[in-house]
């Protein structure tokens, strides 16, 4: 696992960026796998600065977000469609064709995940996934006690994250309870893995993510068994670890 401790989120985004943008170039066709969240903004912010600047193409890139809750439709400002446009797709020179997200209004959901995950595969597998982590330690909404092997599926979302992403609706009763995740083993298939995370708030589980057990209990921390993670930390959130690390 290698660790990559900066000095704030902006510089975060930045390496991100970095890692990404030299896999791609190596690619024709290149599958990114991609994360919502406060995190990830200033990645997404250095991607646009990038292709703007013709730095980066994203003609020929195909994404696929890692959930979307259940029971909104695409076009509600909560939506994670609706973020990504919003954030992200609207401003670079991706085809929104070769963009996809789970579809939390399909009407035999549990078959919209199976066709998810095959689709994954068919276009053989993701190069480069994207990932934050909630304060419980969930990678996507992988919410502890999920199967290490899990696939893409519904899960029901704990208190706690309903509670942490009622800051973006009006109030908590409108979070929805249920989304559309991949899952722990969908991730864990991926060619190489990025996770972000910034904040002393995140100080604490970036720390059993990193430096505890593998546990169902602690979602991330199942990236301890990927061949090609690499966290990228700010330094409030790597506070609590006790090993050495990479420090730019
Ligand atoms: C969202 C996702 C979640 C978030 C996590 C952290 O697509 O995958 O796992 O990454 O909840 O959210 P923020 O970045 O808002 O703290």
């Amino acid at each position: 696992m290698r660790v990559i401790i900066v000095k704030n989120a902006e510089e975060m985004g930045k390496k991100a960026a970095n890692l990404i943008a030299e896999e791609m170039k190596e690619k024709t066709s290149f599958i990114l796998s991609l994360a919502t969240g406060s995190t990830p903004l200033p990645l997404y912010k250095d991607f646009i600065k990038r292709n703007k600047a013709g730095e980066m193409d994203f003609s020929t890139v195909i994404t696929f977000n890692l959930d979307e809750y259940v029971g909104l439709d695409p076009a509600h400002n909560q939506s994670y469609r609706y973020f990504m446009n919003k954030n992200l797709f609207d401003h670079i020179n991706i085809l929104k064709k070769n963009t996809h997200v789970p579809n939390g209004m399909a009407e035999d959901i549990d078959a919209s995940c199976k066709e998810y995950e095959k689709m994954i595969d068919e276009i053989g597998g993701i190069d480069y996934q994207v990932l934050g982590i909630g304060g419980n330690g969930h990678i996507g909404f992988n919410e502890p006690g999920s199967s290490i092997g899990s696939l893409t599926r519904v899960k029901t979302l704990t208190d706690e994250t309903i509670s942490d992403n009622a800051r973006f609706f009006e109030k908590k009763e409108d979070v929805p309870t249920q989304a559309i995740t991949m899952g722990i083993g969908t991730i864990m298939k991926t060619k190489k893995v990025v996770l972000l995370a910034s904040g002393a708030n995140k100080a604490d589980t970036v720390k059993a993510a990193l430096e505890g057990p593998i546990t169902s209990m602690c979602p991330a921390s199942a990236l301890q068994l990927h061949r090609f993670a690499t966290y990228v930390i700010t330094e409030d959130c790597a506070a609590k670890l006790t090993l050495n690390y990479e420090t730019v």
